[in-house]
């Protein structure tokens, strides 16, 4: 089928790759000139594992194309997926600006009858919206829009969309659903679950899911506070309430707090959606709450473990909100490094992937050629992104660069037996000193 995805973005992109690893036509649209640019030269403007293969592959076999042309790229399709950017206002309320315009557009330009379907996370009732402008101001073609949310996990984006757990579709009528079936085959045929549902249902479901999954997040968090307190471990807690069929392992990881260009956006936004309906989304709020004062802990821990910080030099190893991303939106480092320099701390930092995003939003941070580089000459060193070269760091090595042996770990990355045994001063997250 013939496709265009609007809003090349982390998750435009993977969807246009994989729209088109299925075997239909997709032409990948952004008002980005630079970015589309890069695309036709084939490099990929975000580390994503896999994407560069995916979409390289696809552009050889001439079914996936870039191009800032909205206008022919919308006749040309049958159906035409909304991936733009629908960020947080201050107030939390997404702002659904780039929708509209997107939605204007496709009014002006639509030539025949079209699928428009809402890829971008979006506030109950958007479809519906979207339906208005287009019936409003667009010649009378039918346009029949979808939600198809996405549960991409950055850094393994194309797996999840390759098999995903589910598929949601909200459709209104059983043309669109037939459509959709189409686009999706491969995944049809793999027998992966679609649940079909109404628009506004569907539109929840992903707002429900990743508020459900911050749900735990914050909630594993609050159990990393009590076990410091009463000496637990919520590794061993973790493990023993994910055996629970009914809680599962997954997502019970503590740390330093849920970043991301989600998870803050979706609870934010879920809570303000409520609020329009005269509702207080109490869980969502506290998750929100405990969210916040984690972060706000961590430079406590840190500067706790040090004793003093105004002076000290602090190296921090990893700045994406994850691990395999390059994406620092939201990530747990930016109030950690500006509350350390807060009390005077001088901030080396290193990470794998995001530094050139990191260079945009820090002052006065040193970034270094690796972690040992970061620890050279610190008086502490903060693992803040569990990266898998974190993970085997030559301790050896570490200990002599450091000026004090002294390491906080915000991802529980090490054992703290072993790291008394290796000579370091040693914190983590829930874990009895
Ligand atoms: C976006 C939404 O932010 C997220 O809520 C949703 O779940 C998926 O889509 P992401 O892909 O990370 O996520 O957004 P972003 O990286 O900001 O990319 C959006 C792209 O849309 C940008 O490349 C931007 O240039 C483009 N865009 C924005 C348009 O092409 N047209 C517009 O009118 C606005
Ligand atoms: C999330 C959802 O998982 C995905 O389904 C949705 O489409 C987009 O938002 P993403 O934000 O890319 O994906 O990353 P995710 O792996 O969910 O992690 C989000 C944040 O939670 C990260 O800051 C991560 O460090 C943190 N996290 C995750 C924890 O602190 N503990 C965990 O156990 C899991």
């Amino acid at each position: 089928m013939q496709i265009a995805v609007i809003g090349t973005g982390y998750v435009g992109l993977v969807t246009g790759a994989g729209l088109a690893d299925f075997g239909n036509d997709v032409t990948c649209v952004d008002i980005d000139v630079n970015k589309i640019e890069a695309l036709k030269q084939g490099k990929i403007p975000i580390y994503e594992p896999g994407l560069d293969i995916l979409v390289s592959k696809n552009v050889r076999e001439q079914r996936l194309s870039f191009t800032t042309d909205l206008a022919s790229s919308i006749r040309n399709a049958r159906a035409i997926f909304i991936a733009v950017g629908t960020p947080p206002r201050p107030d939390g309320s997404a702002d659904l600006r780039y929708v509209e315009d997107v939605a204007r557009t496709i009014a002006k330009h639509m030539n025949g009858p079209k699928l428009v379907i809402t890829k971008s996370t979006v506030p109950i009732g958007t479809g519906r919206m979207i339906e208005k402008i287009i019936s409003e101001t667009g010649p009378g073609h039918k346009a029949s829009v979808v939600s198809n949310p996405e549960f991409l996990r950055e850094g393994s984006a194309i797996e999840d969309f390759m098999k995903p757990d589910r598929l949601v579709i909200g459709a209104s009528d059983q043309e669109s659903v037939d459509l959709m079936k189409e686009i999706y085959a491969p995944l049809h045929s793999l027998e992966i679950p679609f649940v079909v549902t109404n628009v506004e249902s569907s539109e929840l479901i992903k707002y429900a899911s990743n508020g459900f999954l911050a749900t735990k997040i914050s909630f594993i968090n609050e159990i990393a506070v009590l076990c410091e307190k009463i000496g637990g471990d919520v590794h061993d807690v973790a493990i023993g309430m994910g055996l629970d069929s009914r809680i599962g392992p997954k997502f019970l990881q503590a740390g330093p707090g849920f970043g991301g260009s989600c998870f803050p956006k979706d609870t934010l936004a879920v809570a303000d959606i409520a609020r329009r309906y005269d509702y207080n989304f109490q869980i969502i709020e506290a998750v929100l709450r405990v969210n916040k004062e984690i972060k706000e802990r961590m430079v406590v821990k840190v500067a706790e473990a040090m004793g003093e910080v105004d002076g000290k030099i602090v190296g921090v190893l990893g700045l994406a909100f994850k691990p395999e991303t390059d994406d620092m939106r939201d990530s747990p480092t930016l109030p950690l490094i500006a509350g350390l320099q807060k009390q005077g701390a001088k901030i080396r930092a290193y990470d794998p992937q995001a530094m050139d995003n990191a260079k945009t939003m820090f002052e006065n941070v040193e970034f270094c050629q690796d972690a040992y580089d970061c620890a050279s000459g610190a008086d502490a060193l903060v693992i803040a992104t569990e990266w898998n070269e974190f993970r085997a760091l030559n301790l050896k090595r570490i200990k002599a660069a450091l000026r004090q042996p002294l390491i906080i770990d915000l991802r529980n990355v090490y054992d703290p037996q072993r790291m008394k045994g290796e000579g370091f001063r040693y914190y983590s997250v829930g874990r009895a000193k």
